[in-house]
């Protein structure tokens, strides 16, 4: 049976960058209380006119490079978004056309920040079953086109990103060792962004009234943050019979410096083996974990042979762990 690998990694972050001293000119907070609930100091926006595709296309193309591969390698795209261009055609199609990944199916699906953990675990599946051999997952949001700016419990979090992998089968390879996807949906008016439905009480919620922007109750989410990444990141390294001694590095989703540092201590994993980059990018939804997975690659902090964790949670409410031997 085939295995999964990661072939290569991409990521864009979009030029422009919102300080917490902007933030402190447009909505009533300040960088010592930004930094001391969040961690975050920074985060980068997508301009006037760049969109979920555009960003999305860039890691794309990088991603595929860096495995040494041509578009039309591709057998399926699969992109995640709570920000997409349009709600037809999908995402995933406008890359295709973008990128001339002429032999691809495309589709887009969603469970929000934890995504690209979920896009490993469709993949895997896809693969394992020797249905597709090279699958691409791309995770990309224009969070701050869908933030209020006048909310400042929310519009201090986000950030723009897009980040990708080439997902191929490898016979020798032992790739995906351990999966964990999970959906809580009584949690679903946690975090929620309206399309259609007209819903008075979460209008009533938004300061701005704008229907698409992100509200979310923050402090049940951090409480449910902290144990299902926890847990989650636990079940992997036991399906798997490995401890924490035998992990190179864990990515968590950025969401909140206190979060991963709660979640770090049930976990028992050692701080330094937890890769971090709330600082400089904020929250970026799906994007945190592939965009910091291409970082990590970068930076040479994971070669191959390497054990890591990627583990996250989001809107829904969703929860996902993937244990990979890249
Ligand atoms: O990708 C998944 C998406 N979700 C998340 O990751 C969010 C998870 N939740 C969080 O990260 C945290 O709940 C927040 C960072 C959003 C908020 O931190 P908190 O410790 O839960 O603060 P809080 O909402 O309980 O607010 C505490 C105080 C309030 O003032 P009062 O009522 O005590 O006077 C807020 O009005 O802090 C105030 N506050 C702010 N003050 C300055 C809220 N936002 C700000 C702000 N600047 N930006």
């Amino acid at each position: 049976m085939p295995n999964t690998r990661i072939a290569g990694v991409g990521k864009y972050i979009p030029e422009k960058v919102y300080d917490n001293a902007y933030m402190e000119s447009i909505v009533d907070t300040n960088d010592e209380w930004i930094t001391r609930r969040t961690g975050i100091k920074e985060r980068h926006v997508s301009a006037d006119d760049e969109y979920t595709t555009d960003m999305a296309t860039i890691a794309a193309q990088r991603a595929i490079e860096d495995a040494g591969m041509s578009a039309e390698d591709i057998d399926l795209i699969i992109l995640a978004t709570v920000t997409p261009d349009y709600f037809t055609p999908s995402c995933a199609c406008i890359v295709q056309k973008n990128i001339g990944a002429v032999n691809a199916a495309a589709f887009d699906y969603n469970t929000a920040c934890t995504s690209f953990v979920t896009g490993i675990v469709i993949a895997d599946q896809f693969i394992k079953t020797g249905f597709y051999k090279n699958v691409l997952v791309i995770c990309a949001d224009c969070l701050t086109k869908a933030t209020d700016y006048k909310d400042r419990a929310t519009c201090v979090l986000f950030g723009d990103a897009a980040g990708a992998a080439v997902l191929t089968a490898d016979e020798s390879h032992p790739g995906v060792l351990a999966a964990d996807i999970g959906a809580d949906g009584t949690g679903c008016k946690s975090i929620t962004s309206l399309a259609f439905r007209n819903d008075d009480e979460e209008l009533e919620q938004r300061i701005s009234k704008r229907k698409e922007t992100i509200w979310m109750a923050g402090q049940s989410v951090m409480k449910f943050a902290v144990k299902a990444m926890a847990d989650a990141s636990n079940k992997v390294l036991e399906q798997a019979g490995l401890t924490y001694d035998d992990i190179k590095l864990v990515i968590p989703h950025q969401a909140n410096y206190r979060i991963v540092d709660s979640a770090i201590k049930r976990m028992g994993v050692e701080r330094d083996k937890v890769f971090l980059h709330l600082e400089k990018f904020g929250n970026t939804s799906a994007s945190c974990i592939p965009v910091a997975l291409a970082e990590v690659v970068e930076e040479g902090l994971v070669k191959r042979g390497d054990k890591i964790i990627l583990v996250g949670f989001g809107g829904g409410l969703t929860w996902g762990a993937v244990l990979i031997e890249f």
